[in-house]
């Protein structure tokens, strides 16, 4: 995996420092990836989360507007995530919290799929590193930041802490090192907002009482989605657009299985398949949150207005291409 610590995703102004962090989106293996089956995620690069440092006398002041937080740290529960993420990496480079305002603003939508708690808290660890002069590796971000997923997840993968710290598409697989994946062909995404949030904890966890009554059942579905997983990854690698297409829609299906999507994401995914798309499936926990379609271009426009009129609250279009991807508005009707 690529070394490259954060200094690119980190500025500073007399004195104030900014820090930003992409969000994410699972092309395949969500859920079967927290029962050590593999995955491919990339980093939502024009979507993303920003920490703003400035000095102030005072305990580190926390501005959070989006979740209704404008309050001093000591006023916080430390099991608060943002609090937590704060106090685990002061701990960790041994300093104490600065004098500062820390305001956290973020372009990515909250409980919809695509990362934004650890985008958020991948944010804090790349500014409060950069106050005091530490250029952290992606390695040691992404560990911080696993810590804070579990108070929001329950069991996380850890797959959404590492694509966002190392900010690269990866293979991944719970335990081992993430491997980067460079696609042969960009893969134009149109990613679909239901509007209906996608509480991950509960999901994974109504998940996990599911297999503990019937583990062979689960094991042999998520081995199923694995196989889906590689042969997705073998396409990307041969440049096999239709083939990806129909490995994303053999897991949807296996997700419909597990029972971790929803009707509203059922009819998204049906969207964009008859408009054209080239596969299409659920991204994330499930039950809400976003639909992923991979698309030719040249017909994303009539894909993307298929799925509004199926209800989605917004669409973004992002190109997943050999290490960086842009993501583009393209409807907001929020
Ligand atoms: C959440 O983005 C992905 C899940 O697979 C949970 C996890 O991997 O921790 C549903």
């Amino acid at each position: 995996m690529g070394t490259g610590g954060c200094a690119d995703y980190v500025s500073g102004v007399e004195g104030t420092i900014r820090a930003s962090a992409a969000g994410k989106v699972i092309l395949l293996g969500e859920h079967s990836v927290v029962y050590g089956r593999p995955a491919i995620a990339a980093p939502l690069s024009g979507l993303r989360a920003t920490v703003t440092l400035t000095p102030h006398p005072g305990p580190l002041h926390i501005q959070a507007p989006a979740v209704g937080i404008d309050a001093p740290l000591p006023d916080l529960p430390s099991d608060q995530p943002l609090a937590r993420i704060i106090l685990l990496t002061a701990e960790h480079y041994r300093f104490s919290p600065p004098r500062a305002v820390l305001r956290i603003e973020s372009q990515i939508p909250v409980a919809s799929g695509l990362g934004s708690g650890a985008a958020v808290s991948t944010a804090i660890v790349r500014a409060l590193a950069a106050w005091y002069g530490v250029r952290p590796e992606p390695g040691q971000v992404s560990a911080l930041v696993y810590e804070v997923e579990k108070i929001y997840h329950g069991t996380p993968s850890g797959i959404d802490n590492t694509v966002i710290a190392y900010e690269q598409p990866v293979y991944f697989v719970r335990g081992r090192s993430p491997e980067p994946f460079s696609p042969r062909f960009p893969l134009p995404l149109l990613i679909a907002d239901s509007g209906v949030s996608s509480p991950t904890r509960e999901v994974v966890g109504d998940l996990r009482r599911r297999w503990e009554t019937d583990p062979t059942h689960y094991a042999a579905l998520f081995d199923r989605i694995a196989a889906e997983v590689e042969a997705a990854r073998r396409a990307i690698e041969a440049g096999d657009p239709p083939e990806l297409g129909m490995r994303m829609n053999r897991n949807h299906e296996l997700l419909r299985e597990i029972g971790v999507s929803s009707p509203v994401l059922d009819r998204l995914v049906e969207a964009a398949r008859r408009a054209g798309a080239l596969g299409a499936k659920l991204s994330g926990a499930g039950w809400g949150g976003n639909v992923i379609a991979l698309v030719d271009p040249l017909a994303a426009e009539e894909i993307e207005r298929a799925l509004r009129e199926a209800g989605a609250r917004n669409v973004w279009r992002t190109d997943v291409g050999t290490g960086v991807s842009k993501t583009g508005r393209v409807a907001d009707h929020g």
